[in-house]
C-alpha cells in the first residue's frame, strides 16, 4: 500500500481495474461513492490507479503499478496472463471470472498460495448472493451432500419472461442483454456454459475437490419448446435451468446443469427474473437457501467490493487442500418425455413397453391432440440416465414416432 496520504489523511491503496464493461463501470462508480466507508473500514483510501478497457490501457503496466488487482474483463486471455502476473508479484486479485477459474483454478489457486497472494471470487458465482463465502468459510466444516442452484440470471430472466409473460425467446434474450445481465457472448449463458463454470466452483467449495468445467455435463435453454413449459404447468411444474452438484453414496461427485422441471413447492421454483438462488443440503444443517440478484452491474460490483474490503483487511485466505474424488459414472433422474406419434391403437403400450424394458417406471401420462397432431407426454420416476438415453434411442426408432423425442429432467421430491 502507498504511504501517500488519502483524502482523509490516511494511506491510499491503488486499485488496478482490468475491464470496464457493466461490472467494471459499476465498480468504479462504487469505489468513488463508498470511498469514505472503505476508508473507515480498512484505514485505506481507495484510488483507481489504472483501468484497462478494450481500446485503452496497458494491462501489464496497470498490474505493476497497482497494490490490488480487480479482474472484471472476463475471457481467458489476457485475463489469465495478467492475473498470473499479479499473483506472482504477491498482489491480491479479486475476480468475477468464472470461466477462467473453472478452467485454470487448479493452477491459479496454488499459485496464489505459493506467493501468499489472495485470490477472491465471490462475484464469479451468483452475483450479489454470498454463496462463495458461505460454502468456503461459514460451512467449511459442514459435510455438504448436494447443492442445487439457479446460477445464471440471463436464462432465468428468459425462462420467466417466456413462462409468465408469453415473450418469445429472442425478445426475452434481448431484454436480458439490454439490462446488462448477459455475458459479452450470450451463447455462454444460453448454452449453460456460464452456469457450468459456476457449478464447478460451487462443487469445488462444497466437496473440497478440484472440479473443472470440463467435468460438468451441461445443456442450455436454446432448444426448449414453449409447448413443454405449457404442458408442464398442467403437472404443476416450473421450468428452470438448474445446476446440481452432489456427492453420491460411493464417494463420487456429479456436477451437471440442465433445464429441469421443479414442483411449485421447491424453494427454487419461485425464483424469478434475473435472481439466482442456491440450496445447500447437509445432514448437519438440513437445507439452506440463499437468494438474490444474480447478475447485472451493481449487484456483481457489490460482491467485488466485499472481496476487496476483505483483502484490504488482510483476511486469512481459504486453503485449497483438495482431495481427489472420482467423477460419477451415472446418476438417477426423473424425466418429462414428449413424443410426437401416430394416433393409433398400441402406440402407448409400445412406448411403455420400451420404458419397462429399461426398468423405467411411469408416474403419469397424457395424450395431447389427436390424428396428425397427437403427442404423448409422460413424467417418469427416477431411473439411471443411461437407461433413459437407451430407452429414448429405442423409442425414436419406432415407426410411429415422428420428429425428435424431447426429454427434460424433473426434480423428484420422493428420492432426491
Ligand atoms: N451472465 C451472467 C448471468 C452474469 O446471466 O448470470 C455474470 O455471471
Amino acid at each position: 500500500m502507498s504511504d501517500n496520504p488519502g483524502a482523509e489523511g490516511g494511506k491510499t491503496v491503488k486499485i488496478g481495474v482490468l475491464g470496464r464493461g457493466t461490472v467494471g463501470s459499476a465498480l468504479i462508480g462504487l469505489l468513488e461513492e463508498r470511498a469514505a466507508v472503505i476508508e473507515a473500514e480498512t484505514g485505506l483510501h481507495p484510488v483507481v490507479s489504472g483501468v484497462l478497457t478494450r481500446s485503452q490501457g496497458d494491462g501489464e503496466q496497470i498490474v505493476d503499478e497497482a497494490d490490488v488487482i480487480v479482474e472484471v474483463m472476463g475471457g481467458l486471455e489476457p485475463a489469465e496472463a495478467l492475473v498470473r502476473r499479479a499473483l506472482m508479484a504477491g498482489k491480491p486479485v479479486v475476480t468475477a471470472n468464472k470461466q477462467l477459474l473453472s478452467r485454470k483454478g487448479d493452477q491459479l489457486f496454488p499459485l496464489a498460495s505459493e506467493h501468499g497472494a489472495a485470490l477472491r471470487y465471490e462475484a464469479a458465482v451468483g452475483g450479489a448472493v454470498p454463496i462463495v463465502r458461505v460454502l468456503g468459510d461459514t460451512l467449511s466444516a459442514t459435510p455438504v451432500e448436494r447443492v442445487h442452484g439457479i446460477v445464471n440470471g440471463t436464462t432465468n430472466y428468459i425462462l420467466t419472461a417466456m413462462a409468465k409473460r408469453g415473450e418469445s425467446y429472442a425478445e426475452a434474450l434481448k431484454d436480458a442483454q439490454d439490462a446488462g445481465f448477459a455475458e459479452a457472448d450470450p451463447t455462454e449463458d444460453v448454452s449453460g456454459s456460464d452456469a457450468a463454470a459456476k457449478m464447478a466452483l460451487l462443487a469445488m467449495l462444497a466437496f473440497g475437490t478440484w472440479v473443472s468445467i470440463d467435468d460438468v455435463d451441461h445443456t442450455g435453454i436454446d432448444k426448449l419448446d414453449l409447448q413443454d413449459i405449457a404442458y408442464a404447468r398442467e403437472f404443476d411444474l416450473a421450468l428452470k435451468l438448474v445446476g446440481t452438484a452432489e456427492k453420491l453414496a460411493d464417494g463420487s461427485v456429479s456436477v451437471r446443469v440442465h433445464p429441469m422441471f421443479l414442483p411449485m413447492t421447491h424453494p427454487l421454483a419461485s425464483v424469478d427474473g434475473s435472481y439466482n438462488a442456491v440450496t445447500i443440503e447437509s445432514p448437519h444443517v438440513e437445507e439452506i437457501t440463499l437468494q438474490g440478484p444474480g447478475a447485472g452491474g451493481l449487484p456483481t460490483a457489490s460482491a467485488v467490493l466485499g472481496d476487496l474490503i476483505s483483502v484490504l483487511h488482510g483476511a486469512d485466505e481459504p486453503k485449497h487442500a483438495w482431495v481427489t474424488l472420482p467423477k460419477a459414472a451415472d446418476v438417477d433422474s426423473a424425466f418429462y418425455l414428449h413424443f410426437e406419434v401416430d394416433d393409433e391403437p398400441g402406440v402407448l403400450s409400445q412406448v411403455a413397453q420400451v420404458l419397462g424394458l429399461q426398468k423405467i417406471s411411469i408416474r403419469s401420462v397424457a395424450q395431447k391432440g389427436s390424428g396428425d397432431g397427437a403427442r404423448l407426454v409422460m413424467i417418469t420416476h427416477r431411473a439411471p440416465e443411461s437407461a433413459m438415453a437407451a430407452a429414448i434411442g429405442m423409442i425414436s426408432g419406432l415407426g410411429f414416432v415422428r420428429g425428435e423425442p424431447r426429454a427434460i429432467r424433473v426434480f423428484d421430491e420422493e428420492n432426491a
